[in-house]
C-alpha cells in the first residue's frame, strides 16, 4: 500500500516510521509550507492527515478530487463535520476518521459505556473527567475526552451537560465536568471518576508514546483501502470486538 502523509510532524513522523516496519510505502509527505496535495505527480493509496483542525476540509476536497481514500487523525474540525460528510458522499470516497485512534483507547471507549450503564443504576455516584497533554497541543478539552464525555452523556440519565471550562462557584448536579491540563511532554492521559460518599473507582488510560495511535491509523488505512463512506474506528475495530 502507498501512503501520503498530510501533517508531518510528531505524529506524521511515528506513522512513517511504523509504516516502512508493516512493509508500507510512503510516496508523499506534505507540511504547513508545502500543502498542496493536488500538486505534483504524487502517486498514493490512501492519505493519512494528522496536521492542523483549519486544513482538514481543504484536503478531504483535495483527496476527494483524486478519488483518494483519507484516514483523518487531526482533531478540533468537529464544526466541520457536515462539510466533511458531504464532499465524502458526493465525490464516493471512503474516510476513516477517530479522535483517538490507539486501539487501547478504543477497548476503554468500550469499558466506559458498561460502566456507564452500570453506574447509571446508583445514584449515589457523580462522574468526572480529567485529561492531561503536552503544553503544545492546540485543541482543549481533547477530542478522546470529548468522546469519552459523549459516552458518559449518553450513558448516565443523570447526566445532561458538559461543563469544560472552570466552574464559576458551585456545579449542577447535571453537569459533566472535564478538566484540562496541559504541561511538560504528557503524550495523553484520561481518567473517569465515579465517586461516592462510599468510594470512589478510577479509571484511567495513560499512552506511554504515540506507537498506538500510529498502529491504529495505518490499521484504519488497511481498512478503508477500496470502500466507500465515511466511518469511525469504532467501525474498523468491530469485527475484531464482536
Ligand atoms: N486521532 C489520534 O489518534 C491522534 C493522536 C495524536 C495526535 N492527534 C492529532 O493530530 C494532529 C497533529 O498532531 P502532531 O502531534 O503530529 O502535531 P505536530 O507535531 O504539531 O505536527 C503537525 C504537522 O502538521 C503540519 N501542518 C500544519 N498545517 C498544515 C497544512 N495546512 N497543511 C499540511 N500540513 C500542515 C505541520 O507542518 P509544519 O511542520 O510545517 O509546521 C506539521 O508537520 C493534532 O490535531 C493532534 O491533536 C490525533
Amino acid at each position: 500500500m502507498r501512503i501520503a502523509l498530510i501533517g508531518y510532524g510528531r505524529m506524521g513522523k511515528e506513522i512513517e516510521r511504523h509504516a516502512v516496519e508493516r512493509g508500507m510505502q510512503v510516496t508523499a509527505r506534505f507540511d504547513s509550507k508545502n500543502s498542496d496535495v493536488s500538486a505534483g505527480a504524487h502517486e498514493f493509496d490512501v492519505a493519512i492527515h494528522f496536521a492542523s483542525p483549519d486544513s482538514v476540509i481543504t484536503h478531504v476536497q483535495m483527496c476527494a478530487r483524486r478519488k483518494n481514500n483519507m484516514v483523518v487523525g487531526t482533531t478540533g474540525w468537529s464544526k466541520d463535520m457536515g462539510k466533511v460528510w458531504s464532499i465524502v458522499q458526493e465525490q464516493n470516497i471512503g474516510l476513516v476518521h477517530a479522535a483517538n485512534f490507539s486501539v487501547g483507547v478504543n477497548i476503554f471507549f468500550r469499558l466506559m459505556k458498561d460502566a456507564a450503564k452500570l453506574f447509571d443504576r446508583f445514584l449515589e455516584y457523580d462522574v468526572f473527567l480529567q485529561e492531561t497533554h503536552h503544553k503544545d497541543k492546540s485543541d482543549s478539552p481533547s477530542g478522546t475526552a470529548l468522546t469519552l464525555a459523549e459516552i458518559l452523556l449518553h450513558n448516565i440519565s443523570r447526566k445532561k451537560e458538559l461543563l469544560n471550562t472552570p466552574p464559576s462557584g458551585k456545579i449542577r448536579p447535571e453537569q459533566l465536568h472535564i478538566s484540562s491540563t496541559r504541561a511538560g511532554t504528557v503524550v495523553g492521559n484520561h481518567s473517569v471518576t465515579f465517586d461516592s460518599v462510599a468510594d470512589s473507582i478510577e479509571l484511567t488510560h495513560m499512552a506511554k508514546n504515540r506507537s498506538g495511535f500510529a498502529l491504529g491509523a495505518l490499521l484504519a488505512a488497511e481498512w478503508i483501502d477500496g470502500k466507500k463512506g465515511i466511518f469511525t474506528m469504532e467501525d474498523v475495530l468491530s469485527d475484531i470486538f464482536q
